[in-house]
């Protein structure tokens, strides 16, 4: 894979296989290269029906390292954290050792937390996969846009997102782009002028963390306006 390339998916259910189908054939790819995979998820609603396909997957769970793109600072149980989300889509229902799960520690509240996560992703990247979403003004992970991009930031606190809550934890630039490869996940109309203002070339968080990168953009037709 060279580059970014654009795959136009039917509808959001043909995206969420595509895009789970290319984790699997990274993971493939990586356990029998370097015998672990590690993968930074995303968070937000569109890639819990990529991650509730990957529970039937047919991989080497014990040797998958999990990691998280951004997290929101809320409480534990709170169903809006996105570890949540993904436990209960797929997470719960797999055999990734839970010392293997690596959440963002946000109970340390945001500063301590990107600070912590920061070190840990610096000593483990290059992450096999990063997988991002994009919200309707450009952000990605908890990057949004008119803020300053810090691109040597490892991890971020962010005290102002325009995306309730406000208080988050986000992977910066410098951990977005070290990784072997990207998946964005955009899906329905509401991604449809973020995805026209990015390809016109807008310096949004999503360009910033992408650009000049491998990976995929996986759209549906929905999502995507010619
Ligand atoms: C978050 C996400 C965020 C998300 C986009 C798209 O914590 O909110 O990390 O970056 O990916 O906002 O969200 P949806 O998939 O819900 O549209």
């Amino acid at each position: 894979m060279t580059g970014l390339a654009w795959q136009v998916c039917a509808d959001a259910s043909a995206l969420a296989r595509a895009a789970a189908d290319r984790v699997l054939v990274l993971a493939t790819q990586a356990l029998a290269a370097r015998e672990v995979f590690r993968i930074a998820l995303a968070g937000g609603r569109t890639p819990a029906a990529t991650y509730a396909l990957l529970r039937d997957a047919d991989t080497d769970w014990s040797r998958w390292h999990i990691y998280f793109t951004d997290e929101r600072c809320v409480g534990p149980r709170d169903p809006a954290r996105n570890a949540h989300m993904t436990r209960e889509s797929w997470l719960d229902h797999v055999t990734v050792p839970a010392a293997q799960v690596h959440a963002i520690p946000v109970e340390y509240g945001p500063r301590v937390a990107a600070s912590r996560y920061g070190e840990d992703v610096a000593r483990i990247t290059p992450f096999d996969v990063v997988m991002l979403g994009i919200g309707e003004d450009g952000h990605t992970a908890s990057l949004f846009p008119g803020r300053p991009s810090m691109p040597e930031a490892w991890a971020v606190a962010v005290d102002d997102a325009p995306k309730p809550p406000a208080n988050r934890v986000s992977l910066g630039l410098r951990a977005l782009r070290a990784t072997r490869e990207v998946l964005v996940l955009a899906s329905g109309p509401d991604k449809q002028s973020a995805l026209s203002a990015w390809r016109a070339g807008a310096p949004l968080p999503i360009a910033e963390a992408t650009a000049g990168m491998n990976g995929t953009v996986f759209v549906d037709r929905a999502a995507f306006r010619i």
